[in-house]
């Protein structure tokens, strides 16, 4: 057979290699998006393809990034941007893309150059790279941004699409972020549910073709899913190992992420607004901001990851994220809508008598015309329900002041009930379709937060409250309907509502933080229906579920304390579930502790231990809120689940044990391994959250070094008779 290379080829290539640099195979410039961990490397190649080379370990050489590539011997990328940092559609492209365009001509094709790119410096470890993108063809433009959260590991991706086309550029996809990853194998966590069964997980491998999570609700998020996922690599991760990345797209309503396993056996994930019903018409010079898409990457397991969301969101995202949250007695689930002025002063007392901060008066204060005695009419007629309340809230504000607590009040901004007056006045402010029967969800119809006039009414809503009440210390915002029958009255282009409708919504929110900056806002939606990152800038917590069956409850809070940290999870304590009250607390604390349930029903010694229950979170609350979270034993693997909560200064911990298993001889059999202790310190462990008149199981005179605590660890004695055991731990 005739050799393919002459000899003298063959000799010109090795003199040209040894005088080539050293990194041979890396054509062009390398751009390394760094934290303090981890990178994420990518190449502008010779044809000035944008293209992704590296997502993993940071490499204590910079230089050594461009030598990746030539490590890896998979088969062919015929199209050159398999791996491309934002895949274009239309040109070379063979895949899943990121961006979808339909040129102001009517030509489908685009391409994306590298053009340059700007690296910033935001604040001390806070860093922005841009890198511009052009068509070479059509004048239409798209910027990646990359911002880097150095210390915690999360990197925010976002891009910006604008055109100078004479006429409108249809854009049918518009993706946040498309990563490339290479491993021998990847393992989604994902996440489904519905009303009062939120945060269900469950774990695949993820095996060839494309495999989507998404949502269609209009107004939220979730329901059946949320926006947040875990991908590990090589194998499932642990608490403590492997690889691991948490992503999530901040934005409140339809999200789509794709998940590829390409024909080289690389992953390709591009995360965005879903483009459902949503071809977007971009006229020249208007630029098209994506919602923020934002990961981290852990190299030893899902609870570093966990911290690291957690330390950024406290910094970074969560409203007063390293601030103060209020104890509170909500009265929903103690009258529903069953109540007068009478029954809610006799509450204020018991609120002060239970000694949480805030009294939080629900759903069913408003409407005169078609009051709200019930969730069929009422809603979105936000004046005083005049039999309920003759004197009004101001009367109820100043009574809880007299009784030393604050005062909150719930509302539902933007929905609206057929049977009210705003929906008479405004037919047109509603979402649904004109020529067609309405559809309710929970007899809720969704405003047109498209319309500006109905944005001023969302607004005027909060403002209201607070002009006529300047003492009202916290609201709870709910947002129980989805978009059914999406068509706005108001819009030109029906294909933009759901887009438009987030916005408002926004709008709204920027609106009402600018005013009332810091006043606690509590972001629930029927449930979890709502949180992401991006509500969770305006918000200061969430309510995780309706469900509050205390051992439902663990698994809820459990999954998503991965991702949302214990300050901003609202959990109450009400009388779901079959467990004494000293389990529906210990749970309720893992969070941020409210109530829902008649004080005046509860006897003598459950009232005693509600009572010191909340002294008892006051003294270790800001452990719990500001400390770093340990997943010890998992509720779905272990008869008891423990979670611990280390302060930063490793100086106090506190360890939270439940059972969740209620066979025969069920318990804590070993020790509860403890971590994040100081392994020089001694500490001291008692029980706290006792019932009044029984005693600890624990020798609260032994005092352990961190070592042994981390080693061998502590058994918290946890069985049948002592369902759930919280332990506080102090270095000596
Ligand atoms: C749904 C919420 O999740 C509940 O806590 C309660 O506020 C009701 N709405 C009120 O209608």
């Amino acid at each position: 057979m005739k050799c393919k290379f002459s000899i003298s080829f063959v000799l010109n290539f090795f003199l040209l290699t040894a005088l080539l640099p050293k990194y041979v195979f890396a054509q062009g410039e390398i751009i390394s998006i760094e934290t303090k961990n981890h990178a994420l490397v990518l190449n502008v190649t010779g044809k000035k393809d944008l293209n992704t080379i590296y997502l993993g370990k940071k490499l204590a050489n910079k230089e050594e990034y461009a030598a990746i590539s030539s490590a890896y011997k998979q088969t062919e990328d015929y199209t050159e941007i398999l791996n491309s940092a934002y895949t274009p559609s239309g040109s070379r492209n063979l895949v899943e893309p990121a961006i979808t365009a339909t040129h102001a001509d009517g030509n489908n094709s685009l391409d994306l150059r590298y053009i340059k790119h700007e690296i910033k410096t935001l604040k001390p470890g806070v860093s922005l790279t841009k890198i511009y993108l052009k068509d070479p063809v059509y004048p239409f433009e798209v910027s990646l941004f990359y911002k880097t959260y150095f210390n915690e590991d999360v990197v925010e991706q976002w891009t910006e699409i604008s055109h100078k086309e004479k006429g409108l550029v249809t854009l049918h996809k518009y993706a946040s972020a498309n990563l490339h990853i290479k491993r021998n194998d990847f393992w989604l966590r994902q996440f489904y549910g519905d009303w009062a069964k939120e945060m269900q997980a469950e774990e695949s491998k993820i095996t060839h073709g494309i495999k989507t999570l998404d949502s269609k609700l209009g107004t939220r998020a979730n329901l059946f899913q949320p926006p947040v996922f875990m991908v590990s690599f090589n194998k499932p991760a642990t608490e403590t190992e492997g690889e691991v990345l948490f992503g999530s797209l901040q934005w409140s309503g339809n999200f789509r992420t794709d998940l590829e396993l390409d024909h080289q056996d690389n992953l390709r994930i591009i995360s965005g607004i879903n483009n459902f019903a949503s071809p977007y018409a971009l006229k020249a010079n208007e630029v098209f901001t994506t919602p923020v898409f934002m990961y981290t990457f852990s190299a030893e397991g899902k609870g570093l990851a966990s911290r690291n969301l957690h330390n950024w969101a406290r910094e970074y995202k969560l409203l007063d994220g390293n601030g103060e949250r209020l104890t509170l007695l909500n009265n929903w689930e103690a009258t529903y809508f069953d109540f007068d002025e009478k029954i809610l002063k006799d509450l204020l007392k018991s609120t002060k008598k239970l000694g949480v901060d805030l009294f939080l008066l629900d759903d069913g204060w408003f409407a005169n015309k078609y009051p709200r005695n019930g969730d069929v009419a009422g809603l979105g007629d936000w004046q005083e329900n005049k039999k309920k309340l003759p004197n009004g809230i101001s009367s109820l504000v100043t009574e809880a002041t007299a009784n030393g607590v604050k005062f909150g009040i719930w509302i539902e901004p933007e929905m609206v009930n057929p049977k009210s007056e705003l929906y008479e006045k405004n037919p047109d402010w509603v979402i649904k379709q004109p020529q067609r029967e309405e559809h309710y969800f929970r007899n809720q119809l969704v405003l047109d937060l498209s319309n500006p006039k109905v944005q001023d009414f969302v607004f005027g809503v909060v403002d209201g409250l607070f002009t006529k009440n300047p003492e009202l210390a916290y609201i709870k915002w709910d947002c129980n309907a989805v978009i059914y029958n999406a068509h706005s009255a108001y819009l030109k282009n029906q294909s933009h509502l759901y887009i438009e409708y987030v916005r408002g919504l926004y709008k709204v929110l920027e609106k009402i933080r600018t005013k009332y900056p810091k006043v606690p806002i509590m972001l629930c939606s029927g449930g979890g229906g709502r949180v992401d990152y991006a509500a969770l800038q305006y918000f200061t917590e969430f309510w995780p579920s309706d469900n509050t069956d205390p051992l439902e409850r663990i698994f809820i809070q459990w999954e998503n304390s991965y991702f949302y940290p214990a300050i901003s999870s609202a959990n109450h304590v009400t009388d779901w579930g079959k467990q004494p009250i000293k389990f529906r607390t210990d749970v309720a604390m893992m969070g941020k502790l409210g109530f829902d349930i008649v004080i005046d029903h509860l006897k003598e010694n459950d009232l005693k231990f509600a009572q010191q229950s909340v002294k008892n979170y006051d003294a270790v609350k800001h452990i719990i809120w500001k400390g770093d979270q340990y997943r010890l034993s998992h509720p779905k693997k272990d008869d008891v689940a423990a979670m611990l909560f280390v302060s930063k200064d490793k100086a106090s911990a506190l360890l939270c044990n439940y059972l969740v298993n209620n066979r025969y001889g069920a318990g804590s059999k070993f020790p509860v391994k403890l971590e994040g202790l100081d392994p020089n310190k001694k500490y001291k462990l008692t029980e706290t959250n006792l019932y009044p008149e029984t005693k600890s199981a624990t020798d609260e005179s032994k005092v352990y070094s961190g070592d042994f605590l981390m080693k061998v660890g502590f058994n918290p004695q946890v069985n049948k008779d002592r369902a759930s055991v919280i332990l506080k731990i102090e270095a000596q």
